[in-house]
């Protein structure tokens, strides 16, 4: 992409109790637009409604640490990390994928992760992920089988290990 064209970058904050209807929306679009080349209607409906269930959503961000990325006031992705080494939740808006807004998002998180005494992360992997977490450093650990109200979904287990933080003596 030229210069020219390159989307404004965006900005970070934590997430606000007040994100969650804006997250469970960005995370349903994502999960219905962006994953039919790797989950069926069915599959993506499942997940769709589980991933954007306000209550449980709320409950989530409440335990996790949660980043949102902006363009223009704007949310356009978000992050989710729990218990300081699992990524819980990643999804980018629609109209946002491709340029950027995850690896953002990833990064902040990893170092903050890091910061906290992190030895390494992990993630179960959606289909459409795979290549995002393997350009990142993950390596896949197991394959998964989901119920998701009475539809099957797999992921895939991945794991990083994080570079222990430099020492000064
Ligand atoms: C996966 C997802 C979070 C990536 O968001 P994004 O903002 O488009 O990612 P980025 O623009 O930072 O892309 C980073 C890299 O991943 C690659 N990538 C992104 N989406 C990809 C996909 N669907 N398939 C293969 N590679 C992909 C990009 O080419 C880019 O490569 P580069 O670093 O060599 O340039 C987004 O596609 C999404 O929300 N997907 C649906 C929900 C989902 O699967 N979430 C993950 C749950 S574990």
């Amino acid at each position: 992409m030229s210069g020219a064209n390159r989307p404004p970058t965006a900005a970070l904050r934590p997430a606000l109790p007040g994100d969650v209807p804006m997250l469970a929306a960005i995370a349903e679009a994502a999960i219905l637009e962006l994953t039919e080349e790797d989950y069926d209607s069915d599959q993506r409906d499942a997940w769709a409604a589980a991933a954007s269930d306000e209550e449980a959503l709320a409950a989530r961000l409440t335990d996790q640490l949660t980043l949102v990325a902006t363009r223009d006031g704007e949310v356009v992705g978000f992050i989710a990390l729990a218990d300081n080494r699992l990524i819980d939740m990643l999804y980018v808006r629609p109209e946002a994928v491709g340029e950027g807004v995850a690896s953002l998002l990833y990064d902040a998180i990893e170092r903050l992760a890091g910061a906290r005494g992190a030895t390494s992360l992990t993630v179960d992997a959606s289909d459409t992920a795979l290549d995002f977490f393997s350009k990142r450093g993950f390596a896949p650990k197991q394959r998964n089988t989901l119920s998701l109200g009475g539809v099957w979904l797999a992921n895939t287990t991945m794991e990083k290990p994080l570079a222990a933080p430099e020492t000064t003596h």
